[in-house]
């Protein structure tokens, strides 16, 4: 953290700025993070999904084996620890899940459903869709080779967007497979081992060039004119095009079953997109990436994912069929604000005690505890001040409910339960409260 020195003052004032990349948040966005982990969470288990959990911290080896340069060099937090080890702050989650399942690969009972939800870091250059700190959900499944495993995947999906309430015309699933490219590269281009990452490369970047810029790009990396052209041809496949290579492409026989269930199905929010190539190194079939089309304002991906058979190969172990993906909590709140899809905010206090006294302390204390056993959430104030403060503070925190007790109503035995929105009062005793806010 930044420390700062005045000349005239001595005294060291630290930054109240959170680190670059990285923000806090405060009770608002907490609610609507929460909003969008409730709806992963609950529509994860609908499926039968469990939870499962890994440490922040792991070795760096772990991600320098599979995840590819980026991730593993340039957006790496690593540091040595005191014990001489290379330690990296997690930047994904798909190593260390293949981790947990191949140290306990004879004990685990397949297919296994797993999902978590939580953070990650990543040094990047911070802009819309992309901070040092994110939260992913990750949901996988493993043990299954059969296309029946992305269609659940993809049911999930389409399940947590309707849960969303997000309109079918916003969003649309980009899919294609691993495999497509070893045949692009191997049957079409007959492209060199050098040449084939700097392709990779090339679709990946191919839908944010402009389509001018493209065929010089492919120039610089060395591609002839032929190859240029037979690139420019593949970017532009559709599902008939597949259809033609079938017998020879292991990626285009298998998109074009998947495409055949989801079909049947109905489940249309899903298009192939042949430039879905996605970074990892993992990823060996089927791909697959959300992307908003409703506007230009998200750019980014709000998930990615994909199939990754041989991850478990890294720990000695045998190769276990998986597919799985990562969705970040920063796309899509940003998707979600775009189309004003989250809910309004509203505060956990349901009901506010008021003070009129200090004498009334102890009582508030109790008919707080009691409100508290019945479901309500009730706060209590907890010094002694003007009345119109205290539903000033009540107001302004939208608690919907306001309790008073004054000498009249004490001697009564009863209060008075005032509703905030519309001002009706009621004189009530403390037990029935609950079924009057029920
Ligand atoms: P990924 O494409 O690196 O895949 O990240 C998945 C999602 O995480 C992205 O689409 C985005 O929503 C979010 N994300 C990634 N980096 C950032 C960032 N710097 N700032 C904000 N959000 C970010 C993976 O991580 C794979 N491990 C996913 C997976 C799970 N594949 C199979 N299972």
């Amino acid at each position: 953290m930044e420390l700062k020195s005045t000349s005239k003052n001595k005294q060291t004032r630290l930054s109240t700025s959170p680190y670059k990349g990285t923000s806090d948040s405060y009770p608002e966005e907490m609610f609507y993070r929460n909003y969008l982990f409730g709806i992963w969470k609950e529509t994860a288990k609908s499926f039968g999904y469990e939870e499962y959990d890994t440490p922040l911290l792991e070795e760096a080896s772990l991600y320098k084996a599979k995840s590819g340069e980026e991730l593993a060099n340039k957006q790496l937090y690593a540091f040595t620890d005191k014990g001489g080890r290379e330690i990296a702050i997690r930047p994904e989650m798909t190593p260390s899940l293949a981790r947990v399942i191949a140290a306990k690969r004879k004990e685990l009972r397949l297919p296994l459903r797993l999902f978590n939800i939580g953070k990650f870091y990543r040094y990047e250059k911070p802009q819309r869709g992309r901070n040092r700190e994110f939260s992913q959900l990750n949901i996988d499944i493993l043990g299954i080779e059969d296309r029946t495993s992305e269609v659940e995947i993809t049911q999930f999906i389409i399940a947590v967007m309707q849960r969303l309430k997000a309109p079918k015309e916003t969003y649309e699933l980009r899919i294609s497979s691993r495999y497509l490219l070893d045949y692009l590269y191997n049957d079409i281009l007959k492209a060199s081992e050098e040449q084939k990452s700097n392709i990779t490369k090339a679709i990946d970047i191919f839908p944010k060039i402009s389509k001018n810029n493209f065929p010089k790009y492919l120039k610089e990396i060395n591609l002839n004119s032929e190859q240029i052209k037979q690139l420019e041809e593949f970017l532009q496949w559709n599902l008939n095009d597949l259809e033609e290579i079938k017998e020879k492409s292991k990626g285009a026989k298998q998109l074009l079953e998947l495409f055949s269930l989801l079909d049947e199905l109905e489940i249309n929010n899903v298009k192939f997109c042949p430039y879905i190539v996605r970074g990892l190194d993992y990823y060996t079939g089927t791909v697959m990436e959300m992307f908003d089309i409703g506007g230009n304002k998200n750019p980014r991906a709000l998930f990615g994912g994909g199939r990754y058979d041989n991850l478990l190969e890294i720990f000695g172990e045998e190769k276990l069929p998986a597919f799985g993906l990562g969705w970040g909590d920063i796309t899509t709140l940003d998707y979600l604000k775009t189309y004003n899809l989250l809910p309004p905010y509203t505060p956990n206090t349901e009901l506010f005690i008021t003070l009129m006294d200090k004498e009334y302390t102890k009582e508030s204390f109790r008919m707080a505890s009691f409100l508290r056993d019945n479901g309500i959430n009730t706060e209590v104030q907890l010094e002694e001040m003007k009345l119109s403060k205290q539903l000033d503070y009540a107001n302004k925190k939208s608690i919907p409910w306001v309790l008073i007790m004054g000498q009249e109503e004490k001697e009564k035995n009863k209060v008075l339960l005032k509703n905030m929105k519309t001002s009706e009062q009621l004189l009530v005793s403390v037990t029935d409260v609950p079924a009057k806010i029920g």
